[in-house]
C-alpha cells in the first residue's frame, strides 16, 4: 500500500477547473518529483494535499486512511503529517531564525520548548546554518532564507515533504546549497514531492517522474524513462524544450 495515494482528484478555482483528475502514489521513503508546463496543475496538487485547496472529488489516503478535506479537524491532522516549503520562503521578518523554526512546533503544535529548541538547533546545523541561530531573514541570503524555510517545515516533523519549486527564487550561485540539502533528505529516506524544474536534479534524486499537463498526469516512471524516453507528443516537447536549456 502506498503511503500516500491520490486517486481522480478534481479541484477548481471557480468555475475553472484545474485539477481534472489526478491520481498519484507515493510510498514510503520515495522521492517523487512533479514536473510540468506552467499552470498545468503541480502547485495545485500540493495545495490540496495540505487542505488549502478542498478537492471537488476524488480520494486522499494517507497511511491507507481517507482524509476528509471538509473537516477542519481532519486538515489540521493532515498537516501534523505533511509539511510544504513554497518557491517564496515566507519567513517571518521580525523573528530570528531560531523563532521562525520554533514558533509552529510551540505555540500551534504545544511542543514542549526545550525539545523543539534542541531539535531546531540539529536542524539548522544540518542545512549548514548553525552559526545563524540568531540572524534576521534580511541578514541572509535567499539561499540561506530557504534553508531556514526547509529546516522550520522539518521542525514540524513531517512523514512527508512537499517542496514547490523551492530553488526558483534564488540566484544560480545559491541553487546548489538547496539542493545539497533536497539530495541529503532523500539519502535519509525522506518522503518528498519535489515540484521543480531542474530536471538535472530531478533525474538524480527523483525516484518517480510525474509529468502533468492542463491538470492531469499524463506520464509517470522512473527518472530515465520519461526525461529521456517520454512516450507522449507533450512530453516530448516539454522536456524537448526544458533539456535543451
Ligand atoms: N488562486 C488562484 N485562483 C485562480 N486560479 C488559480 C489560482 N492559482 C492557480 N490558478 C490557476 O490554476 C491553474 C494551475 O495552476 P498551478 O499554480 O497549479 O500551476 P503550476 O503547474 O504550479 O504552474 P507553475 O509551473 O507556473 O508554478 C492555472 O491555470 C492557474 O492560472
Ligand atoms: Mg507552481
Amino acid at each position: 500500500m502506498p503511503h500516500l495515494e491520490v486517486r481522480d482528484v478534481v479541484a477548481r478555482y471557480g468555475s475553472h477547473e484545474v485539477l481534472s483528475g489526478v491520481s498519484l502514489d507515493v510510498d514510503r521513503g520515495e522521492v517523487v518529483a512533479l514536473v510540468g508546463p506552467s499552470g498545468s496543475g503541480k502547485s495545485t496538487v500540493l495545495r490540496v494535499l495540505v487542505g488549502l485547496l478542498q478537492p471537488v472529488s476524488g480520494s486522499v489516503r494517507v497511511g491507507g486512511q481517507a482524509v476528509d478535506y471538509r473537516s477542519a479537524g481532519q486538515v489540521r491532522a493532515i498537516r501534523n503529517r505533511m509539511a510544504i516549503v513554497f518557491q517564496q520562503y515566507n519567513l517571518f521578518q521580525n523573528m530570528d531564525v531560531m523563532r521562525n523554526v520554533t514558533l509552529a512546533p510551540i505555540r500551534i503544535k504545544r511542543r514542549d520548548r526545550r525539545e523543539v529548541e534542541t531539535l531546531a538547533v540539529a536542524l539548522l546545523e544540518r542545512v549548514g546554518l548553525g552559526q545563524k541561530l540568531h540572524a534576521f531573514p534580511d541578514e541572509l541570503s535567499g539561499g540561506q532564507q530557504q534553508r531556514v524555510a526547509i529546516a522550520r517545515a522539518l521542525a514540524l516533523r513531517p512523514e512527508i515533504l512537499l517542496l514547490d519549486e523551492v530553488t526558483s527564487a534564488l540566484d544560480p550561485e545559491l541553487v546548489n546549497e538547496v539542493l545539497d540539502v533536497i539530495r541529503d533528505l532523500a539519502r535519509e529516506g525522506m518522503t518528498m514531492i519535489l515540484v521543480s524544474h531542474e530536471m538535472a536534479f530531478v533525474r538524480e534524486v527523483a525516484d518517480r517522474v510525474v509529468m502533468m499537463d492542463k491538470g492531469q498526469v499524463i506520464e509517470s516512471g522512473p527518472p530515465a524513462e520519461i526525461l529521456d524516453a517520454p512516450r507522449t507528443e507533450r512530453a516530448r516537447e516539454f522536456f524537448g524544450k526544458i533539456l535543451r536549456h
